[in-house]
């Protein structure tokens, strides 16, 4: 399968202190990689650096084959890229049909004029409801998402990733926050989201070991700002002493 994302000798230093260090990883059509750390590992600053949020202090990053340092959201997303934060990312003033417009309005590279046109509103619903029958956010379109419950807002903001209509999605702790016996509601949830929109490849931070055994594909382990394991889950679970260092420390369910 063809590379989509790679970094290349990436290391990322805040100040002193050096939150990433040379990590080059290769990410491919098809894989659902699980991006897994204790906490401080550097997995948030790694996703900010493949999104181009934050620029590399050293390395490069390239999506299919292209720089992307210094690329804006909007950019990127027409690229094919989009992504979900740890901290939940919205707009409260908006309603949820709007928050998921706009992102749908930025993905067409439409104005609002044109979107105010009698012909062109149909097809941006339809757009809208599909995108948000899929989180079950459709009987809430017309609420304010400040109104959301926090599990709500959550989906709220990866439905608009998804809206984006992106070849490759990070999510950054996309169950955190969401009780336990919910978790596997939302994987499957955002694994039917990706098949139907047409996503190649998932990235996605996650403390909780027993959904990346179900749900990924291959599982990057960072500690200290180094890649220290980069395996398909079966072998990675067959290694005692990666499970250990990766679940050493308790899993923190409040984001930093
Ligand atoms: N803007 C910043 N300035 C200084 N240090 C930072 C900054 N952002 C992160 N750090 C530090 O870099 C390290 C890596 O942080 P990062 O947020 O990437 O970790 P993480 O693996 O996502 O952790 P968590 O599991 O808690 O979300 C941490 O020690 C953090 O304190
Ligand atoms: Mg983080």
């Amino acid at each position: 399968m063809s590379v989509i994302l790679e970094t290349r000798n990436v290391s990322k230093h805040y100040g002193d202190y050096r939150a990433l260090q040379e990590v080059s990883l290769t990410f491919r059509e098809g894989e659902v990689v699980a991006i897994v750390g204790p906490n401080g590992a550097g997995k948030t600053t790694l996703v900010n650096v493949l999104t181009g949020l934050l620029k590399p202090t050293h390395g490069s990053v390239l999506f299919r084959g292209t720089s992307i340092s210094g690329v804006g959201p909007v950019r990127l997303a027409k690229l094919g890229m989009a992504r979900a934060f740890q901290l939940v990312h919205i707009f409260p003033e908006l309603t949820v049909f709007e928050a998921i417009a706009s992102a749908v309005i930025s993905q067409q590279n439409r104005n609002m004029d044109f979107w105010s046109n009698a012909q062109s509103i149909a097809p941006l619903r339809e757009r809208v409801e599909q995108v948000s029958r899929i989180f079950s956010l459709h009987n809430r379109l017309d609420w304010l998402a400040s109104n959301l419950s926090q599990g709500e807002k959550k989906l709220l903001d990866i439905a608009s990733a998804f809206a984006l209509d992106p070849q490759l999605i990070l999510l950054d702790e996309p169950t955190s926050g969401i009780s336990s016996s919910d978790k596997r509601g939302m994987m499957d949830t955002l694994m039917d989201a990706a098949r139907k929109a047409g996503v190649q490849t998932m990235l996605l931070v996650e403390h909780d070991m027993d959904l990346i055994a179900e749900y990924s594909t291959r599982i990057v382990a960072l500690t200290e700002g180094r890649v220290l394991a980069d395996l398909p889950p079966k072998e990675f679970f067959a290694d005692p002493h990666l499970a250990a260092v990766i679940v050493g420390k308790p899993p923190v369910e409040m984001s930093t």
